[in-house]
């Protein structure tokens, strides 16, 4: 064990390089087995990610724990359209297309035309009467409402990869939220975060593929050097 991990466990038993091993392999689950996820397994996992932090601790997330056959099929129709809109708008067509980007692109539309076999869809609300918006006057989105539930959102995604779990998020619901508040009965002034389905993977890919540190970050201001180690 290294000198920062005995630190580490003496300040509270956390092993350190299974943190970091979680961090840097969370997969988009893209395959899931047919197999039911026990409500006390979910309960663990949900149980974990009430820990995230949030806006003045408003812990604003809401979330509906979706079963039903009907309910998984009809979010799956609701989805299919904005995901065909959002390659069309933003993949460009076949020919355009990488070989490795046409893999992935196949890949999440077989996962959204069956997504409603997947065991578990949690959906996933914001309560607005609740959270701290700080740049609601910049006349631009907000960025800092959602960090108020996406911190919750990647803790379950976290503690389900700790259960051997697969996970996947989507955002493209947000489209049809309307017909989403009122499957759910969502009330009014809560905002869809998003959709997280939950299942025993198949298989997770064994490399996630993302940008290395040089590209995305400088030495004090962006007109300067990269940073580098
Ligand atoms: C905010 C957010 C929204 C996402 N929305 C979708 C989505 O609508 N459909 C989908 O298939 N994946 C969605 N994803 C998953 C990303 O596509 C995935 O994390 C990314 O492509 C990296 O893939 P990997 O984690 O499998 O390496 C979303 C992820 C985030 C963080």
């Amino acid at each position: 064990m290294s000198e920062r991990n005995t630190t580490a466990a003496a300040a509270g038993g956390l092993a350190e390089p299974d943190l970091v091993a979680a961090m840097r392999n969370l997969p988009g689950c893209r395959e899931y087995l047919d197999l039911p996820v026990e409500d006390a397994v979910l309960h663990r996992v949900l149980d974990s990610a009430r820990f995230a932090p949030s806006g003045g601790n408003r812990q604003g997330w809401r979330v509906a724990v979706v079963r039903d056959a009907d309910t998984k099929r009809t979010l799956r129709d609701l989805y299919v359209a904005p995901w065909m809109r959002y390659v069309n708008e933003h993949y460009g067509t076949d020919e355009t297309m990488s070989e490795d980007r046409k893999r992935r692109v196949a890949d999440a539309t077989r996962m959204a035309e069956s997504m409603d076999e997947v065991p578990v869809h949690l959906v996933v609300w914001l309560d607005m009467s609740v959270v701290a918006v700080t740049d609601s006057e910049a006349g631009r989105p907000s960025v800092v409402a959602g960090g108020s539930v996406f911190p919750f959102i990647q803790n379950v995604q976290l503690a389900a990869r700790a259960e051997g779990l697969g996970t996947r998020i989507t955002t493209l619901l947000s489209e049809e939220e309307a017909a989403v508040r009122a499957l759910v009965s969502a009330p009014q002034d809560w905002a869809l975060a998003a959709l997280v389905l939950v299942g025993w993977p198949v298989r997770l890919p064994k490399k996630l593929s993302r940008e290395p540190v040089e590209t995305f970050t400088w030495s004090e201001r962006f007109d300067g050097p990269r940073f580098t180690a």
